[in-house]
């Protein structure tokens, strides 16, 4: 399978080199591309020996060639979408992080190469645009998410759909008071008790913004009315999913917590290869399962979530990009935890949403937002 990695130097990228070199002979690496983490790159060009390597800045682009002049190396966000849209691939993986994934996904989708796609904010943005594409050109949106790649996993006939049932660990702040979140510091929301990710998604899955995001992700993906999602808080993160039919039967998909399973079942599906998992699990060392309703006063992102997919339009732009750029004024300190709710909050209540937008409406709004929202945190 020829394949390419966008962010290859990210959590999930790293684990995505993992799982090809567990598979030898099983991947041929088209292309990797990483932002700004030349050292982890260069590690991963000698291990998998890709023909084409895009980075940030040009700079490191010039600087890679000279180490490794027979490789083609690309910069910048042209350089990702020309990766995207090179049809020797038969999947990429794309696991950038924020905003930078959506372009590279439709340029992919444009080229009729089948996407493996982790970057959530993708379908947060333009999940209408993205979706109606890949369907008119068939396709294959395969979620890395654990939770959707356990409903894609549980889901099949979508007319005889109770509800999709998505889990949630609750985050490090679970049992913390209200005013023990609001005085939360970076470090303590670094602190996932469960899974370890990248930055900007470990501090949603704190504010529970991540499982909102994944509320619209499951309702693009899935097409799913919003009053079919329920989320469920599993702070074992054991049962990464499931859906109930109109019988009542509730399907689940079950499994330590690990992100290598779902980035190989993207990666190879529709068949299933032994693994880096293989034989991990077991329901003695699993123990008891707990399941509880989330607390939307604690965590009022998830409420936002829901209200911003309901209302749909360019809301939901206004909600990822107020809260993307919230975060990265948390994590510089500049403001609270509890502010990124605010801010966020702040930003969709001033907001006209157009309704059925364009890329270029989505992609302007996507902007202002983020202009608007710098400037708020730089106070
Ligand atoms: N981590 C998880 O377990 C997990 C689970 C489900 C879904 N996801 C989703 O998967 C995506 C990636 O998450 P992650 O945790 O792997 O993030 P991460 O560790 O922060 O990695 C992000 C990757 O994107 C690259 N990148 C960031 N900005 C870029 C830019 N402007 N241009 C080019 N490359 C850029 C980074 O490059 P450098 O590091 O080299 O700068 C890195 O390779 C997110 O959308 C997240 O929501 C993650």
């Amino acid at each position: 399978m020829k394949i390419s990695i966008l962010g290859s130097t990210g959590s999930i990228g790293r684990q995505a080199i993992e799982v090809i070199q567990k598979m030898p002979g099983f991947f041929d690496v088209v292309s990797l591309t990483g932002g700004s983490n030349i050292e982890v790159l260069r590690q991963q060009i000698k291990l998998v020996n890709p023909s084409n390597v895009c980075v940030k800045s040009e700079n490191d682009a010039l600087l890679l060639k000279k180490e490794f002049p027979k490789i083609n190396f690309l910069h910048g966000d042209e350089g990702l979408i020309d990766i995207a849209s090179d049809t020797t691939n038969e999947r990429i993986l794309v696991s950038v992080s924020g905003k930078t994934g959506l372009k590279p996904t439709l340029a992919a989708i444009e080229n009729n190469i089948d996407v493996a796609l982790a970057n959530k904010e993708t379908l947060v943005m333009a999940g209408d645009i993205v979706m109606k594409r890949a369907r008119e050109k068939g396709v294959k949106i395969l979620p890395v998410d654990s939770e959707h790649g356990a409903i894609h996993q549980c889901l099949s006939n979508r007319d005889e759909v109770e509800k999709l049932i998505i889990t949630a660990s609750g985050g490090p702040f679970r049992n913390s008071s209200i005013e023990d979140i609001k005085n939360a510091t970076v470090e303590q929301t670094l602190h996932h008790p469960r899974w370890n990710m990248g930055k900007k998604i470990t501090i949603d899955s704190a504010t529970l913004m991540n499982k909102g995001l994944e509320v619209i992700e499951a309702h693009h993906l899935f097409n799913m009315p919003y009053d079919k999602i329920q989320v469920v808080v599993h702070p074992q993160s054991i049962v990464h999913s499931a859906v109930e039919y109109v019988d009542g039967s509730v399907i689940a998909q079950l499994g330590f917590p690990s992100m290598h399973i779902p980035i190989q079942y993207t990666l190879t599906y529709p068949h299933r290869f032994e693994g880096i998992e293989t034989r991990s699990f077991d329901f003695i060392k699993a123990g008891r399962l707990d399941f509880e309703a989330p607390d939307m006063e604690k965590f009022p992102c998830l409420k936002l979530a829901f209200e911003a997919g309901k209302q749909g339009g360019t809301l939901p732009v206004v909600m990822n990009a107020a809260n993307e750029e919230a975060v990265y004024a948390f994590l510089d300190k500049k403001i609270s935890l509890w502010q990124i709710y605010e801010i966020t909050k702040k930003m969709m209540d001033a907001h006209k949403s157009i309704t059925n937008p364009t890329l270029d409406e989505i992609l302007e709004t996507d902007m202002i937002i983020r202009e608007l929202t710098k400037k708020s945190t730089s106070k």
